[in-house]
């Protein structure tokens, strides 16, 4: 049997090379050189083209190379009952946690109001009682492999932390909520709210005109998970109007970001490209691990759940 990459990336190089070590034996196939399509039964993707998994009768493992799978959720001849084991691994979650870090300090040290004032020449203190990081609280978004990690370490910058599930959890020194109905509860206590939720039918459109009337007056976002979680104008008008100081954002609903688009511009808004945490050849052995792990019938990890979609 065989392997495939179908893939957004144009980097088959770097995976062919990867699969020689790791899978002696093997080779890498690059769609759309399928060959004998009923030979393949492992799928390498990261946003395959919809339909194109569909193609491979034999097919018994996708392995997503990102973390998030809402690309392949949204393919709607994803063949069914095919297991899919999506990307965990140290190196991602150390990527995230440092990006997020890195948005919510810009925002509660205000490093837009500085840069703007530097381009001015001026020697401005803006704040003379800053709220050290023990009196501002962090709240973060989703609390599984990436948010977890998130959140323990604004604990440990000092932050009081606070999280927001689906189902209960317990992280030392972070104030947890769960559910739907306890999401206002969370969003009013956080003057920084990190986002990291996957994009699911129940959570796509989550940061609304609604939720964000219930984060703080001043609050700063921080977007690393998926654009579509966000109501992109409901964004834009509290921006707009104030009531959030800033947003700090790696992901957006189309990607890449359209030109003109007001992000861009945004005084309030700092851009990056979908960099917050990327697959790196350093992350293979957890790849090929699930791909020896099928081979070897043994258990899978990181399996995705098909009814929850993440
Ligand atoms: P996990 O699946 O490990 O964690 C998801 C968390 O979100 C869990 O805590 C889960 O709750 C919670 N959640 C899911 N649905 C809901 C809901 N309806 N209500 C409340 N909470 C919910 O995901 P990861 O931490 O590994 O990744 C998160 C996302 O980050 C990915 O899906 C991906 O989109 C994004 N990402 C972005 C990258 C970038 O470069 N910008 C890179 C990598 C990932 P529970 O624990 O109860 O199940
Ligand atoms: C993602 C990733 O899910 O880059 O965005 O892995």
């Amino acid at each position: 049997m065989a392997l495939i990459y179908v893939s957004a990336w144009s980097d088959a190089a770097i995976w062919r090379a990867e699969v020689a070590k790791h899978l002696p034996g093997e080779t890498l196939r690059v769609w759309p050189e399928v060959g004998r399509a009923e030979e393949i039964d492992v799928a390498l993707v990261w946003k395959p083209p919809h339909g194109a998994l569909a193609t491979l009768p034999a097919l018994k493992l996708i392995v997503n190379m990102g973390v998030g799978v809402d690309h392949l959720m949204a393919d709607p001849q994803l063949p069914k009952g095919v297991p899919i084991v999506r990307l965990v691994d140290p190196l991602m979650t150390e990527q995230m946690t440092e990006y997020v870090v890195l948005g919510v300090l810009t925002g509660l040290r205000r490093l837009l109001d500085y840069r703007a004032l530097q381009a001015e020449q001026r020697w401005v203190e803006i704040e003379r009682n800053v709220a050290p990081p023990s009196h501002r609280t962090v709240g973060v978004m989703g609390l599984g492999e990436l948010g977890g990690d998130a959140a323990r370490a604004f604990r440990a910058l000092g932050f009081k932390v606070a999280g927001w599930s689906r189902s209960p959890k317990h992280i030392e020194g972070v104030e947890t909520f769960h559910g739907m109905d306890r999401l206002e509860a969370f969003l009013g206590r956080c003057d920084a709210v990190v986002c990291l939720l996957p994009l699911t039918p129940e959570t796509r459109g989550i940061v609304n005109a609604r939720t964000i009337a219930a984060m703080k007056p001043g609050a700063w976002f921080v977007n690393g998970a998926r654009g579509g979680l966000v109501v992109d104008a409901d964004l834009l008008a509290a921006l707009d109007s104030g009531h959030l100081s800033g947003a700090f954002l790696d992901v957006f609903n189309e990607e890449p970001l359209p030109a003109g688009h007001p992000y861009w511009r945004h005084p309030k808004v700092i851009v990056t490209p979908h960099i917050a945490a990327l697959t790196l050849p350093g992350m293979s052995e957890q790849i090929m691990d699930a791909v020896k792990r099928h081979k070897a019938g043994q258990p899978l990890r990181n399996v995705v759940d098909p009814i929850r979609g993440y």
